[in-house]
């Protein structure tokens, strides 16, 4: 057994989404979001759940912080629900909505937590989907007259920003797969959408340079580890339109200002209308890359593999298997995200923005969870993020996903990815056994293997 100790002053923390966990989604003046509107149509999330109640941290936060701080974490990334700040996406700002964010902005500084602000976590604002969504080139204005609110209210206490979580969720699940919010199966539209996200990030940077605000800011993207299941040429072609759609579109517009050639003769009629300046706007310096790693790919060519023309098989190893949603584990997997992309870019800062795992929980009559398996999953993706920091990757930070069981999206309640265990019908919180072992991790700052 060896000790790997981790560089001084990395960031321990974990991370949770607004609408997976607030609730009150219709308390003290929110306006609806996608997502309200999404769940509350029945058919489209496991077991017609909904994000109503959730975690009901909207009232649980002074007690979620301190769980947290208990723990020892060094950051806690969340993300600002717009229609909680801005029930109309623009326009009159709901004074209760921004004044929750500054009462957990301070409560966390108070236990000493550094709080990481995603501005957007996927719940746009049912009034602006009204007025076209993402697919509106006004709604580029429109979220970075937001974020400003957000900068002006918050930017003297966090001091780390991330404009968007997961673009590429938003835009090829929400629309295309459809299977989440707005539920648009519509591939063209989808890439439109793609383009403007980037684009409302870019003018997100813009504002925060030109307003002189302090701190860092940046974008978290998932990433997957694409491999072509075979040697032919046409699986690893079809590896790379696979890796291009999933990564390349978004880390090449970010870094490079363009989209990768490859994959936009590929879309043809359905790549996005770009217009002049669009890519500037995109391509800003930016101080971190956030990635949210979970799992890796095999990629063959498939004749009927949908446009893209690819089967792609979860990647995993005999002795890890396979989580809860079926995603493959594949700890090296991390690394070959982080020095793919940094080979290609010189990446100057990079946060483990999410990982982890959805377990098969078992409580006892306590509620207590032994999870050994997230312990395991942990564990090995600790040292994958240890050997990426070997290998010259500036890694500052990792988070792991998730404080607490929460609201899986169109999954619903059913997969449990949290250190601490909800019980939804009292709303009691219970740590699970990975809280623990995360907690001598963080006090030892660094990992046994
Ligand atoms: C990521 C999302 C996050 C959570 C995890 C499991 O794609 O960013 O909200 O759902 O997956």
């Amino acid at each position: 057994m060896a000790f790997y100790h981790f560089p001084d002053g990395f960031l321990w923390g974990a991370a949770a989404s607004a609408y997976q966990i607030e609730g009150a989604w219709n308390a003290d003046g929110k306006g609806e979001g996608i997502w309200d509107r999404f769940s509350h149509r029945t058919g489209n999330i496991f077991n017609d759940d909904n994000g109503d109640i959730a975690c009901d941290h909207y009232h649980h936060y002074p007690e979620d912080v301190l769980l947290a701080s208990r723990m020892g974490i060094k950051a806690y990334r969340f993300s600002v629900s717009w229609p909680r700040v801005l029930p109309n996406g623009k326009g009159r700002v709901n004074a209760a909505g921004l004044d929750f964010y500054e009462r957990l902005v301070d409560k966390l500084l108070e236990k000493e937590i550094q709080p990481v602000v995603t501005l957007y976590h996927w719940d746009l604002p049912q009034a602006i989907q009204d007025l076209g969504g993402w697919e509106n080139r006004d709604t580029i204005d429109w979220f970075a007259e937001y974020a400003q609110i957000m900068f002006d209210r918050l930017s003297d206490r966090v001091r780390v920003w991330g404009t968007q979580n997961e673009p590429r969720v938003a835009a090829f699940i929400g629309y295309g797969a459809a299977v989440m919010a707005p539920g648009i199966p519509d591939y063209s539209r989808a890439f439109q959408v793609a383009h403007h996200l980037l684009m409302a990030h870019g003018n997100t940077l813009k504002v925060f340079r030109q307003g002189g605000y302090q701190g860092e800011i940046g974008i978290f993207i998932d990433s997957e580890n694409v491999m072509p299941a075979s040697s032919s040429e046409q699986d690893e072609l079809a590896a790379q339109r696979y890796y291009e759609m999933d990564t390349g579109f978004f880390t090449d517009a970010l870094f490079l200002g363009k989209y990768p050639p490859m994959l936009i003769d590929w879309l043809d009629l359905i790549a996005p209308k770009i217009e002049p300046g669009d890519m500037q706007l995109i391509n800003q310096p930016m101080d971190f890359l956030g990635v949210n790693y979970y799992r890796s790919m095999t990629v063959s060519f498939d004749q009927d593999g949908g446009f893209l023309k690819c089967r792609a098989s979860p990647m995993t190893l005999p002795m890890w298997g396979y989580t809860t949603v079926g995603w493959g584990v594949y700890p090296s997997g991390l690394v070959k995200v982080l020095t793919n992309i940094n080979n290609r870019y010189s990446v100057k800062n990079f946060f483990i923005s999410e990982s982890g795992c959805a377990t098969n929980d078992q409580p006892d009559d306590a509620g207590y969870v032994e999870d050994v398996e997230r312990i395991d999953y942990l564990r090995s993706h600790f040292l994958a993020a240890y050997q990426a920091i070997e290998q010259g990757i500036n890694l500052k930070g990792y988070f792991v996903w998730s404080l607490l069981d929460n609201f899986e999206w169109h999954h619903g309640y059913e997969p449990r990815f949290g250190l601490i265990r909800v019980d939804y019908s009292t709303q009691k919180r219970i740590p699970k056994k990975s809280y623990y072992w995360y907690r001598d991790v963080i006090a030892e700052n660094g990992v046994f293997n």
